[in-house]
């Protein structure tokens, strides 16, 4: 752009400088020769007519004006009787005059005129020469005048021409490099352009109010796919935790119809054994094998009662406003005598807390079985088990699938080994253990679960192996 700015005004200058240089040069050169030949025709009526011929002292005083007023070299008058010349005249080399006003050329400098006088029936030549440098002064200071007003015109002109080249060209690329960004997609960053050309200026409004409004459109897209995806993530997941619903009720009543008709069969033993235990001698040798037949029905019963409290089949179920933090506390008096002293127990309750509708016996059961299991996940090593009960007020998307509304949230969590998934899918059924034989009979969460149930609160589990593990029990509150 300035290259073609800069040529465009080299030639231009180069045409008006050459143009008008021939102008003021034919003008001036123009008026030179009128001048000339005006004042040599008056010289000629002068010695046509009146006396001055008659005096040769009269016409070399006329040919001398030549040399003094009209910037002439040279004035000669001659013919066949006459041949005068002015004093002044300057000397001259080899010139010749042309015959009949014709003009001549002494060098570069000087003009000379030749034109014949006519006296009666005589005629005579008057030569003159005038010197041409004044004129060509003029023209060359014109000239010069001329060349500097056009290079400081077009000096000026290209300069503003480069300016306002560079006003428009800066922003337009600016312009250009918000385009192909917006069209790359990067279209975070607003454009803020300002420039004195008020098209350009509305072209970049223009263009960041279709970037804004590509990114509205672009956040609006990725919100409803990101609502698409968490809907779809939240029907997945409550799906998922309708099977397991269903697979744990099932198993809940398979397991408690088989533990119904265990204890109608262990109420007759037990019953039974221990009318034999009272009718026996106590020298009787048979007392210890009928005592050994009653500790295994009680232990048979045990196991029955936990397995009918995992199907909710809790004999006499009776309900009441239930303070957690006192259930709480109760649990930790039958815990804390269980655990080493390098597991640290914290027990964190917001003071103002809502009542829960519950028994108060089976929720310590709960808090109990959560405890040890936390607990036995330290493996002995040092760790901590983490008791927090607050009331939480949980709106529709929450997590986990549990209705919207106001629970009283007990978290059991430790800093023990963890669970995979495939474990945490199994956790509530019945008999399910990692532990060895003896360790533990699997009933523990089931026996949670099917108090949980039974009080309309929920369980969720966070946890992942080597990080601890999170039971979180939403208890709807009582008012
Ligand atoms: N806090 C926990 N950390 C790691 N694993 C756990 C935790 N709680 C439960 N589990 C896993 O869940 C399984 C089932 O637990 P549950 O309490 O039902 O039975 P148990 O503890 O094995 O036996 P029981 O409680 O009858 O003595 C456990 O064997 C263990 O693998
Ligand atoms: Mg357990």
């Amino acid at each position: 752009m300035a290259t073609l700015v800069l040529g465009g005004h080299a030639v231009l200058f180069y045409f008006l400088y050459s143009s008008l240089g021939a102008v003021v040069q034919r003008s001036h050169e123009t008026l030179f020769v009128e001048k000339v030949r005006t004042f040599s025709r008056l010289m000629a009526d002068q010695l046509e007519v009146g006396g001055v011929l008659e005096s040769p002292k009269a016409t070399t005083d006329l040919l001398d004006t030549v040399i003094l007023n009209a910037d002439g070299v040279y004035a000669e008058l001659s013919g066949p009787t006459v041949n005068l010349r002015s004093d002044l005249n300057r000397p001259l080399l080899n010139f010749r005059f042309e015959q009949d006003f014709s003009f001549g050329q002494h060098g570069d400098d000087i003009y000379f005129i030749s034109m014949p006088v006519v006296r009666g029936d005589v005629t005579l030549q008057l030569r003159l020469g005038f010197d041409e440098r004044p004129t060509n002064a003029t023209i060359a200071s014109a000239r010069q005048r001329m060349f500097w007003t056009l290079s400081a015109y077009l000096g000026l002109s290209a300069l503003a021409a480069l300016f306002v080249g560079m006003a428009i060209a800066r922003p337009v690329r600016r312009l250009q490099g918000a385009a192909r960004a917006i069209a790359d997609g990067a279209y975070s960053q607003g454009l803020q352009l300002r420039t004195p050309v008020r098209e350009l200026h509305t072209l970049a409004l223009d263009l960041d109010r279709m970037r804004s409004e590509l990114v509205g459109a672009n956040e609006r897209l990725r919100a409803e796919i990101h609502e698409k995806d968490q809907l779809e993530l939240r029907r997945a997941g409550l799906e998922r935790q309708l099977q397991h619903r269903e697979r744990i009720e099932t198993v809940g009543t398979l397991a408690g119809g088989i533990a119904h008709e265990f204890n109608n069969i262990l109420v007759p033993i037990i019953l039974l054994s221990e009318l034999v235990l009272k009718r026996l001698p106590p020298t009787s040798e048979s007392r210890q094998d009928v005592s050994s037949v009653l500790e295994a029905a009680r232990r048979a019963r045990d196991l029955v009662k936990q397995i009918l409290a995992f199907s909710h089949d809790i004999s006499g179920l009776v309900t009441e406003p239930v303070d957690l933090r006192e259930a709480v506390n109760e649990a930790m008096k039958l815990f804390r005598p269980l655990i080493l002293p390098n597991c640290q127990l914290v027990i964190r309750a917001v003071p103002q807390c809502p009542p829960v509708q519950a028994s108060r016996s089976l929720v310590v059961q709960l808090v109990v079985n959560l405890c040890k299991n936390a607990y036995q996940s330290l493996a002995g090593a040092p760790g901590t088990v983490t008791v927090n009960i607050r009331d939480v007020q949980l709106d529709d998307a929450a997590s986990g699938g549990v209705p919207a509304g106001r629970y009283v949230e007990l978290t059991v969590s430790d800093t023990g080994a963890g669970m995979d998934p495939a474990t945490i899918a199994r956790i509530f059924e019945p008999f399910y253990t990692t532990r060895s034989v003896g360790e533990g009979t699997g009933l523990g969460l089931s026996v949670v679960h099917g108090i949980a149930e039974s009080f309309g609160a929920r369980i969720l589990v966070t946890s992942e192996r080597g990080m601890g593990s999170t039971f979180r029990v939403l208890f709807p509150t009582a008012c």
